[in-house]
């Protein structure tokens, strides 16, 4: 296995054994691709979410939230383009009855088949790397005759193995459910997809109700759904997830740049996380990559074990949405400027950010391997720490008694108490020092407080920085001081 798959089953097994994320249904042997959040986890993504929140919502006058119904109406997403737009090419392998999405296999193979492919479909030679240009081209080439294309005489493996293709077919990726009593009166709708429509569908009534004026933005954090085929990689793709998107609505000779505005900010947000600058980075669309409804789109990609992939796309989707849903229920969806009296039909910037993406990159790019020294004794040992940023870490500061007698786990407790009103501040007293302090090193707290034989005497506590592992002796009452001082 290679050091970059390890690392990926590392954090894994770390978020599991350490309480962030446990795979889903367990007990019955799992639900693939949906996971769980327990103790830790759950408080990792409520300060990402309302980080999210403070940074794109209530910092800012000219963006106001939204929370928006899971369910909507069917016809929603026929006029969103989802129904007819939102599918990817499948096809089966028939020797191990396993589906592959055409555009992840193709990216596996070998360069010879593409180049094989690349000559048969598109008429054309591959100059340097394969590219995305290269596998969308010959996807999109099969896709437009599936039946004319024989997938078996391309040497096109499964997992390495030799294969047995079926004719690849669209496959849409959005849950079907029925709103009703009976199978038969039901109404089929759908799990929404994304959040976005819920913001375009509440155009009027919410900026009506704002009485925003452009440009302005409506944000909406919430759960999203799709029947994804090509899964794995933790979190990262998932068939359940949360969203946080903004639609930002501007004059329509505006979107460009309001466009470059947002794509240069939401990278900084990632950057402000802690995440490594040098990991981060912005990738336009090219423009066979480009979804239905985008004009221009930038991903914010993070250089994974696995490769850059994207956190963010940051899309000018023009007027299309408001379009759409104006044309499908009948509604006037426009501005009315009260300088021109003009109704103006506004463009949307779109900013759609991925929560357990953030949840995961965080993560990843927390973890860290390293020889320490022993906590209270000779040598080195080998230690893994989450470099959490501490105003994301799940718990800022763990109290220890060194021993539990002579009166210290009875203060530790009550040092504890007094933080919890100002820090995620959490009591430990099980083990040794040393096993206390990789505990929460693992955990990602940046900070732990000793209470010792000392302290007895001088009201006097070790606290500890997670990261340089230094010590120092503060007093009792000058520990919440010293820990805002830490948080900057
Ligand atoms: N409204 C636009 C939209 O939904 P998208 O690129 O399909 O655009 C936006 O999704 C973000 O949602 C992605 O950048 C990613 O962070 C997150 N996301 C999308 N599909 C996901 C999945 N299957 N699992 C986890 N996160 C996903």
């Amino acid at each position: 296995m290679s050091n970059q798959a390890d690392l990926m089953d590392k954090l894994t097994s770390l978020a599991k054994r350490r309480g962030f994320i446990f795979q889903s249904s367990e007990i019955y042997g799992g639900l693939g691709s949906t996971w769980d959040y327990g103790p830790l986890g759950v408080e990792l993504k409520r300060n990402v979410k309302n980080r999210w929140w403070r940074d794109v919502v209530t910092a800012r006058e000219d963006v106001v939230g939204m929370d928006a119904a899971i369910l909507m109406h069917p016809r929603v997403w026929e006029a969103s383009g989802h129904v007819e737009q939102f599918h990817d090419p499948l096809v089966d392998d028939r020797n191990t009855k396993k589906r592959y999405r055409l555009d992840h296999l193709l990216e596996a193979q070998d360069r010879e088949v593409i180049e094989h492919l690349s000559k048969d479909l598109l008429d054309r030679p591959i100059e340097g790397n394969v590219d995305v240009h290269t596998i969308t081209g010959i996807v999109e080439a099969i896709m437009s005759h599936p039946d004319r294309v024989n997938l078996n005489d391309y040497n096109i493996l499964a997992d390495g193995k030799e294969a047995d293709w079926t004719i690849p077919r669209q496959f849409n990726l959005m849950f079907k459910t029925l709103i009703g009593s009976s199978e038969e009166s039901g109404v089929e709708t759908y799990l929404r997809p994304e959040t976005a429509q819920g913001i375009f569908v509440n155009f009027l009534n919410v900026q009506g109700t704002a009485r925003a004026k452009l440009p302005f933005g409506i944000a909406q954090l919430g759960k999203a759904f799709r029947n994804e085929i090509t899964t794995g990689n933790f979190l990262f793709r998932t068939r359940e997830f949360e969203q946080m998107e903004l639609e930002y609505f501007v004059r329509p000779g505006e979107s460009a740049q309001w466009l470059d505005y947002w794509t240069n900010a939401r990278l900084e947000w990632y950057a402000s996380l802690g995440i490594r600058k040098d990991k981060l980075r912005l990738r336009p669309h090219s423009e066979d990559e480009l979804a239905h409804y985008c004009i221009t789109c930038f991903d914010v990609e993070y250089e994974f074990p696995f490769g850059w992939s994207e956190l963010e796309g940051i899309a000018d989707r023009g007027t299309y949405d408001l379009d759409r849903h104006a044309e499908y229920s009948g509604k006037k969806l426009s501005w009315f400027d009260p300088d021109t009296n003009e109704h103006i039909v506004p463009a949307v910037v779109e900013a759609s950010a991925g929560v357990d993406r953030t949840v995961l990159t965080i993560l990843t790019d927390a973890y860290h391997e390293e020889d320490a020294p022993k906590a209270g004794g000779e040598g080195v040992e080998r230690r893994v720490v989450l470099r959490l940023s501490p105003d994301l870490a799940p718990i800022t500061v763990a109290v220890f008694p060194l021993v539990n007698r002579d009166g210290m786990p009875e203060l530790a407790r009550k040092i504890v108490d007094d933080l919890r009103g100002d820090f995620a501040a959490s009591y430990d007293a099980g083990g040794s020092i040393g096993r206390r302090y990789r505990r929460q090193d693992e955990a990602g707290t940046p900070f732990g407080i000793t209470i010792d034989g000392q302290t007895l005497e001088d009201q006097t506590v070790t606290v500890r920085d997670r990261d340089s592992m230094e010590q120092e002796r503060v007093a009792i009452d000058r520990v919440k001081a010293w820990l805002r001082g830490k948080m900057g």
